[in-house]
């Protein structure tokens, strides 16, 4: 297969995140040209309904006027001024303070940043930071849990549960722990997620009481857990994990960069299931994808420790750049306008995970999960679930099958993951279904 021009020009000059360079360099790199709505348009001219709404960021679907008004306008007036020295601009300013008014009560304090992985390395340093002015230094430890996606940078890729992702660069630092992560399926324990559930708050009991608890600065949790494999918590399993995180004085933040922002049908799982985290932190929808921002948000009790603490040595230099933050706020004033999470909630919702259920018993089917706008379906070889070996990949072998139908969604280990624009209509969805379903019926061929 020849190569275009620029698919030449990619391979000679361009290295992409995690990606196996030498596969998708002999098949060409797939290069997407342009995009409105729910559907991305490809260099050979192919329309593709994208299941995965980019990389679960484009919330509010792709093309928007009014955030690339929202941005030229901003640009035009502002290009770009910095947080630090005593100064900003009033696009922070007000995305601050519309966070606020979304965010569960407690959290009234953003400090902005460009990433998901960034928005937690900030937790990171603002729990030290926190821990030390109020006299217990000693609480360093960060638990997480296996399965978890956390980011890329060193502390975050420690806390990331995932071997495909510590392995390659000898991580987790000390004083990253992983929990186990309720990951019933994995566990062969589905017959029965809930008490799997328990055993994994019990554990992580166990793990706090191993390293003392006093050593431990915070627990971090996505409420569904994403990148690892689209797992929703078991019944129980979040508020125990939270109320175990109360009963030591360990801080509890919550990874919302998937969930954020209506993909579960409320604006935060925090609020969906009142998880009151001392930290909150957000990417991805904030701005639906249209231009990087990160954000993390703390309760009034760190910021007040933290602001009385002296000089704060923390941010980026684009902390709170004004043409993100325009582009938040345009972002959100859709969200609101157009009513996306109650839809989410009320409509297409219930309607995606009524669709993945239908799937339930097609026989390369093992399971079926999913909240809101995201879900997953675990794959099967002919042989079941007992046939699976770590290599077997089914996930990329179905979503090539599925992609071959016109929709993209994601393969990882043996399943897929789905989740799409908020804005997506019940007869895309209908496309989006069938497509799975075709490719589903290529799997044992
Ligand atoms: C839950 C979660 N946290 C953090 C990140 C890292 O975000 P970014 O890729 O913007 O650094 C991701 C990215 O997928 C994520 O899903």
């Amino acid at each position: 297969m020849s190569l275009t021009p620029l698919q030449q020009l990619d391979a000679a000059n361009h290295l992409h995140p995690f990606t196996n360079h030498d596969d998708m360099h002999r098949l060409g790199t797939h290069i997407i040209t342009e995009a409105s709505g729910v559907w991305v348009r490809d260099a050979e001219g192919r329309r593709l309904l994208d299941g995965l709404a980019g990389l679960w960021a484009v919330n509010i679907g792709y093309g928007r006027r009014e955030v690339v008004n929202a941005v030229a306008e901003q640009m035009t007036r502002l290009s770009y001024y910095p947080s630090f020295f005593n100064s900003t601009t009033e696009p922070a300013i007000r995305l601050a303070a519309k966070l606020a008014e979304l965010a569960p009560a407690r959290l009234n304090h953003t400090m902005f940043c460009n990433s998901g992985s960034e928005a937690n390395e900030t937790a990171l340093k603002l729990i030290r930071a926190y821990w030390k002015l109020k006299g217990q230094p000693a609480r360093t430890k960060i638990i997480t849990r296996e399965f978890a996606y956390h980011g890329v940078t060193i502390a975050t890729t420690s806390m990331t549960g995932l071997p495909s992702c510590t392995a390659p660069f000898d991580l987790p630092l000390p004083g990253f722990i992983h929990a186990p992560g309720p990951n019933a399926w994995a566990a062969n324990r589905e017959a029965d997620p809930e008490a799997y559930g328990q055993w994994c708050v019990e554990e992580t009991e166990r793990i706090i009481q191993r390293e003392s608890p006093d050593t431990i600065a915070a627990i971090f949790a996505e409420p569904v857990q994403g990148a690892g494999g689209v797992i929703p918590p078991p019944p129980g399993y979040l508020r125990a994990l939270r109320q175990l995180a109360r009963k030591y004085n360990i801080l509890f933040a919550a990874d919302e960069v998937i969930t954020g922002f209506g993909r579960l049908g409320a604006w935060f799982a925090s609020n969906l299931w009142d998880l009151d985290p001392d930290l909150m932190c957000l990417a991805k929808g904030l701005t639906s994808g249209y231009i990087p921002l990160g954000a993390t948000m703390v309760s009034d009790e760190i910021a007040a420790t933290l602001k009385h603490g002296g000089y704060l040595a923390h941010g980026f230099t684009y902390s709170g750049h004004p043409v993100s933050c325009a582009a938040a706020l345009a972002n959100i004033a859709v969200l609101e306008s157009e009513h996306l999470i109650e839809r989410v909630r009320d409509d297409v919702g219930p309607y995606f995970q009524r669709k993945f259920a239908d799937l339930a018993t097609h026989p390369a089917v093992g399971q079926v999960r999913g909240e809101g706008l995201i879900g997953a379906i675990e794959l099967l070889p002919p042989g079941g679930k007992s046939a699976l070996t770590p290599t077997s990949m089914l996930g990329v072998k179905a979503s090539n099958l599925i992609r071959e139908k016109g929709v993209i969604v994601r393969g990882i280990r043996d399943l897929i993951a789905a989740a799409p624009p908020l804005t997506i209509t019940h007869e895309e969805l209908d496309i989006l279904f069938a497509a799975i379903r075709a490719g589903l019926d290529g799997m044992w061929k």
